[in-house]
């Protein structure tokens, strides 16, 4: 491999970091994963080492330790750093929105401190569809409005506001916050994956505890959409592809001050659409039950992707079979 300079993935551990981190290298590039394992496993970062084919350094860290991160950034020159840690259940935002505000706000206000001490600057910022709000248009390109309905997504809108006011204060600022739709799916290799720890709050670690019989049945959330099955429609990206779009961000990162883009299919599945296809694909039953909204909830939302097409050249290869059938075959990996 002709290593091209030390990317540094706050929250590289994570279900995205860890994809990411196998497309950096495979991209030239050395991965360094900085994470404090709050949502995440250790035993993560071995398996990433055995998909790059190569011992991968993980620094344990909080990325709202000043030391700490002081150290990180001394102890290895940093070309880019891509910034996924964050705390991410919207629920939970609600019941502790300081919590939030302090591990995803503040949080990026040391990283960024920490790389101003070592003239670290570029950056990928891990964004949200969340920034938009309730969607007032379909597909959602970059320009809808953002409003924040929950203390998690306010926590994105903050973040990138930040960004501007960084990228201004220096020279030669580059960054790129990605706008991920919902991305779903794990490694081909079945290595690396999804795995929330409780009950889920997202659709598709749901499906796979009642696939596995860990949960009775799905509860779907509304069958009284304006949609053609009444169920709500999102855009689900395999989280490969979603990796990719890192990659692509990376090499264009130089010609950004900064840009926000989408990462979506821009494809909408509705939730029955997710569910039997899961069943077709992989030939097992989900059993489900209709329930009122979750409040909060949109009818429809899905990207106009082709902003990342324009800028990054990149767009979403696999499907909705993929998904389902990658997420599942993680699920029910022999770990040996
Ligand atoms: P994840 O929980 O699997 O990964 C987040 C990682 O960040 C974990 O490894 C966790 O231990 C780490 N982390 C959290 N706070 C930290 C801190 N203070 N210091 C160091 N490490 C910390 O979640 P994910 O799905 O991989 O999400 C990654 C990023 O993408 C998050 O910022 C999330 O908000 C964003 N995002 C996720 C989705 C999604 O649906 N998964 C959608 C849009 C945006
Ligand atoms: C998808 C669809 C539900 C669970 C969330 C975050 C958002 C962003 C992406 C991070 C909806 C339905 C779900 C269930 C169901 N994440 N559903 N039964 O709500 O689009 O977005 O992830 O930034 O901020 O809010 O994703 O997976 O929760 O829901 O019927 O048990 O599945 O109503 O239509 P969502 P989701």
């Amino acid at each position: 491999m002709n290593a091209r300079g030390i990317i540094l993935l706050t929250g590289g551990a994570g279900f995205i970091g860890s994809h990411v981190a196998v497309e950096v290298a495979a991209a030239g590039w050395i991965p360094v994963l900085l994470d404090n394992f709050c949502t995440s496993e250790r035993s993560v970062v071995g398996r990433i080492s055995e998909l790059v084919g190569g011992p991968v350094r993980c620094i344990e860290a909080d990325i709202r330790d000043a030391q700490a991160m002081h150290a990180a950034f001394g102890s290895t020159p940093v070309h880019a750093v891509i910034h996924l840690a964050g705390l991410k259940a919207v629920g939970e935002s609600v019941e502790q929105p300081e919590l939030y505000h302090d591990n995803n706000v503040r949080g990026t206000e040391v990283l960024l401190t920490a790389m101003d001490e070592f003239g670290v600057r570029r950056m990928v910022f891990s964004s949200s569809c969340t920034v938009y709000g309730t969607p007032q248009r379909l597909p959602i390109d970059e320009s809808h409005p953002l409003s924040a309905i929950n203390p998690y997504g306010q926590t994105k809108l903050d973040i990138e506001r930040m960004l501007d006011r960084w990228v201004d204060a220096g020279s030669e600022r580059h960054v790129c916050s990605l706008r991920y739709f919902n991305p779903v799916g794990a490694h081909a290799s079945a290595l690396i994956g999804e795995s929330p720890r409780g009950i889920p709050n997202n659709l598709m670690p749901y499906v796979v505890k009642v696939a596995r019989g860990e949960l009775s049945e799905l509860g779907v959330f509304g069958g009284d959409w304006p949609t053609p099955d009444g169920t709500g429609i999102r855009d689900y990206i395999h989280v490969v592809d979603l990796a990719r779009g890192h990659v692509a961000a990376l090499e264009r990162l130089d010609s950004m001050r900064h840009e926000r883009i989408n990462l979506g299919t821009g494809v909408g599945a509705s939730v029955l659409e997710v569910v039997h296809a899961f069943e077709r694909v992989n030939g097992v039953k989900v059993p489900y039950a209709m329930r009122p909204r979750r409040a909060g909830d949109a009818a429809s939302a899905f990207a106009d992707a082709g902003l990342a097409e324009r800028r990054l050249g990149w767009r979403a290869r696999l499907g909705l079979d993929e998904m389902m059938r990658d997420s599942w075959a993680f699920a029910t990996r022999d770990d040996g």
